[in-house]
């Protein structure tokens, strides 16, 4: 789906005669004026429009596209054209989308995508056709580790770091023992890692995991099970509408005052508007918290609701910042792709003014930022401390070239 700036569809020959008449109008031109005639530059946009995570997708699509708007339309003087996939969290089908971006749609840059297990078959072709490629969320480790590349870059988190900064948050809490419970695939399994090795540091005994299929949320037999177990805190790590199920479902067990549920700061982001008091006081960490109160953040924010009349959430906040990273790399090289290295190397040293706070990039190409300890209250997932300052990600298996 083509979004944007599209030259009409016409008959072939037209469109063929159009465009070499273009061409040789174009060649007329003085050099400098042609070099603000570059073509725009593709960006394939390929997200879960549909399904449990369909709002992350939106929010991240809006982020982007805020981004640009903010440089009217322009990144590095090239105007920007669109081309949206909905990838439907489908790791089946992530191969021949990103193919349909890069070979019919001929992107030069992809931005995607939510779900980890999606991005890990993204970025393998990515890898093969050495396309340029920001993942604005999927945390999934693989990308800044074994599969990191030169142009791979994340803008949101590995799966490890949430899950750490949460296992540290529930250790200093003096929980001795916890449950866990998340979909069975990389994001789950790789935040229960990163939460194990932060809560035994502190002490921590986990006395059982448990898994469901994504996207399912049946989650009965489990609460059921986490209440005969009497653990003292739970993790869970849900997002999009299978968080707002689960929060709901929690409370509706008659858990919520008894075991303290906790989880990657994803439970409750953009979800707290359906889960209304269900939600209250449910402690989490994130990379960012609604409550930052900077000038920055409060910009963004006021920015965000006017385009969309909604409040962001970390998700746009991410996609917002693809944006900004590409606009650095662009602008390092006046929008000449063809300087890839040059490019690459000024997004590599690039130091993000987010609205989270200021970060940069580890040497795997992923964020190195403060996690926020946040409570929900009200609609607001408020900052009550960090968690964790400047968390890099181990980047194990990462051999960058
Ligand atoms: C993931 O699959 O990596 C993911 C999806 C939603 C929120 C956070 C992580």
């Amino acid at each position: 789906m083509n979004n944007d700036l599209n030259l009409p569809r016409r008959p072939g020959l037209i469109r063929g005669l159009l465009i070499a008449a273009s061409v040789a109008a174009m060649a007329a031109l003085a050099p400098g004026a042609y070099a603000q005639q570059q073509a725009k530059l593709r960006v394939g946009l390929m997200l879960p429009y549909t399904g449990t995570y369909a709002a992350l997708g939106t929010a991240i699509t809006n982020g982007f596209q805020l981004a640009v708007a903010e440089q009217d339309g322009k990144l590095g003087g090239r105007e920007i054209e669109l081309y949206r996939v909905d990838d439907e969290s489908d790791p089946a089908k992530a191969t021949e989308n990103t193919n349909r971006l890069i070979k019919r749609d001929r992107v030069d840059v992809l931005v995607g995508t939510v779900h980890s297990g999606v991005a890990i078959g993204m970025a393998k072709v990515a890898r093969q056709t050495n396309t340029l490629m920001i993942n604005p969320n999927a945390g999934a480790d693989e990308i800044t580790g074994p599969l990191c590349a030169p142009n791979i870059f994340r803008t949101s988190f590995s799966n490890w770091q949430p899950g750490y900064a949460t296992g540290k948050v529930m250790a200093d809490s003096t929980h001795k023992t916890a449950v866990t419970l998340t979909w069975r695939y990389a994001a789950g399994q790789q935040m229960v890692e990163g939460f194990k090795e932060a809560f035994a540091k502190g002490g921590g005994k986990v006395l059982r995991e448990m898994y469901l299929p994504f996207p399912n949320v049946e989650f009965q037999p489990f609460l059921t099970e986490i209440a005969a177990l009497k653990p003292e805190a739970v993790f869970v790590f849900f997002a999009g509408g299978g968080a707002v199920k689960f929060v709901k479902d929690y409370a509706a067990a008659g858990l919520k005052d008894n075991i303290p549920l906790y989880g990657t700061g994803f439970l409750t982001d953009g979800t707290l508007e359906a889960q209304g008091a269900t939600a209250q006081g449910i402690v989490t960490a994130l990379h960012y918290a609604d409550s930052l109160d900077t000038p920055r953040d409060n910009a963004f924010r006021t920015a965000y609701r006017k385009a969309y009349n909604m409040e962001p959430d970390v998700y746009a906040v991410q996609g917002y910042d693809a944006g900004q990273l590409l606009r650095i790399g662009l602008e390092s090289v006046q929008g000449d792709l063809k300087k890839r290295d040059q490019m690459i190397r000024a997004m590599r040293a690039a130091k993000i003014d987010s609205p989270r706070g200021v970060f940069t990039l580890s040497s795997a190409h992923n964020p190195v930022q403060d996690f926020y300890v946040r409570r929900v209250e009200g609609k607001e997932n408020k900052s009550i401390g960090i968690a964790v300052k400047a968390l890099a990600d181990p980047a194990r298996g990462c051999k960058m070239p």
